[in-house]
């Protein structure tokens, strides 16, 4: 089968396409290598057709998607700060680049969109754990783009009979996620200041916790939203359905890594949401999705990796 993966070098596109080539897909990318990196995909550079653009270039979308069954649209601007500084710029991409992709699908006949949305829909309001039917409180124009456009996705559904499945992700972990920006995921920041000796902060009392969910994961989810009969505009978290303190991921990384500086503390991080812990049973139900891998491999997992890489 024909596939698109829209921000396919970056991190969980990256191992999204690793996937899909291995199971003998052919496979476009588009990526605008704003964060992806043509490096994340080396492993498979010969067998993926990498096009470099923007889904808010409708023209390059349309380019990029001809002939494919299925498109998985990851590609966004994934940093809440850079949405709070320059929202124009990232509506364009986050919710105009949905569009796009809704679009281009429609004219060039694909079945099916997979869309990367985020548990940032739900804010902070909703009771814990959250599922799909919360009332979902954005609090940050990225969390306001990831909304409209899984309207969108889902509205296409039943408007244009185009497959489409929304994909909640929550905190996602892994290899090739960038440590280098103070706005990255906290694992990949603790995991790189453990290699380096270094301590790191935590922002607040470290007690905040966080629904850690493996990019392996994260790729088996997408499998299965491709494979499975009629979606129909399905809305679905992707999580372990756990939650980890800040300070019990910390202790866990020190743990594994044999030892680690004590972590500093400073103020907490404005807009933070306090708890996050998604209900995972429309995945396993409508989805046959159950995360695989306990945080604790994966971290283990993550730290050779890193090692496996440094210097
Ligand atoms: P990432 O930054 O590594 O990946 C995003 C990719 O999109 C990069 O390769 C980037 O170059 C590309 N991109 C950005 N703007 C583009 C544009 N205009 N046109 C084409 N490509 C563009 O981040 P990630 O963590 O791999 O995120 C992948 C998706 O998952 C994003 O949609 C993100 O919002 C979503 N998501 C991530 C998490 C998480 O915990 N990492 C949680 C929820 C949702
Ligand atoms: C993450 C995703 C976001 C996604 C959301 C869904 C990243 C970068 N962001 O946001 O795209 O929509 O999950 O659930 O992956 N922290 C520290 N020290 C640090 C860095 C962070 O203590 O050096 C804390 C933060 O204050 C926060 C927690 O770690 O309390 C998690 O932060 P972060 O990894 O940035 O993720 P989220 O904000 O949950």
């Amino acid at each position: 089968m024909k596939v698109l993966v829209t921000g396919g070098a970056g991190f969980i596109g990256s191992h999204l396409v690793e996937a899909l080539v291995a199971r003998g897909d052919a496979v476009v990318v588009l990526d605008d290598l704003s964060t992806g990196k043509r490096a994340n995909l080396a492993a498979v550079a010969e067998k993926v057709d990498l096009q470099v653009g923007s889904v808010a270039d409708r023209a390059a979308v349309d380019r990029a998607i001809a002939g494919c069954e299925v498109a998985f649209h990851q590609a966004a601007i994934a940093s809440v700060p850079k949405t709070i500084e320059a929202p124009v710029e990232t509506n364009a991409v986050n919710f105009g680049g949905t569009l796009n992709v809704l679009e281009a699908a429609r004219a060039a006949g694909t079945r099916r969109v997979i869309f990367a949305s985020s548990a940032a829909v739900y804010g902070d309001e909703a009771p814990l754990p959250v599922a799909e039917d919360a009332p979902v409180a954005p609090l940050s124009p990225y969390a306001i783009e990831k909304l409209c456009a899984e309207h969108y996705v889902r509205v296409w559904a039943p408007l244009f009979g185009l497959e489409t499945v929304a994909l909640r992700y929550f905190n996602v972990f892994g290899p090739r996620q960038d440590p280098k920006s103070p706005y990255s995921g906290v694992v990949s920041i603790f995991v790189d200041r453990i290699l380096k000796g270094e301590a790191p902060t935590i922002f607040g009392d470290g007690e905040q916790t966080r629904d850690f969910v493996a990019v392996a994961d994260v790729v088996r989810a997408n499998l299965a939203a491709a494979t499975v009969d009629r979606p129909e505009g399905l809305v679905c978290n992707v999580a372990r359905g756990e939650a980890t303190s800040l300070n019990q991921l910390y202790a866990t990384l020190a743990d594994l890594a044999g030892g680690a500086p004590d972590a500093l503390y400073g103020p907490a991080r404005a807009g933070d949401v306090r708890h996050s812990r998604a209900v995972v049973d429309r995945a396993r139900d409508a989805l046959g999705f159950v995360a695989k891998t306990p945080v604790r491999d994966g971290l283990a997992a993550l730290l050779d990796w890193a090692r496996s890489t440094a210097g």
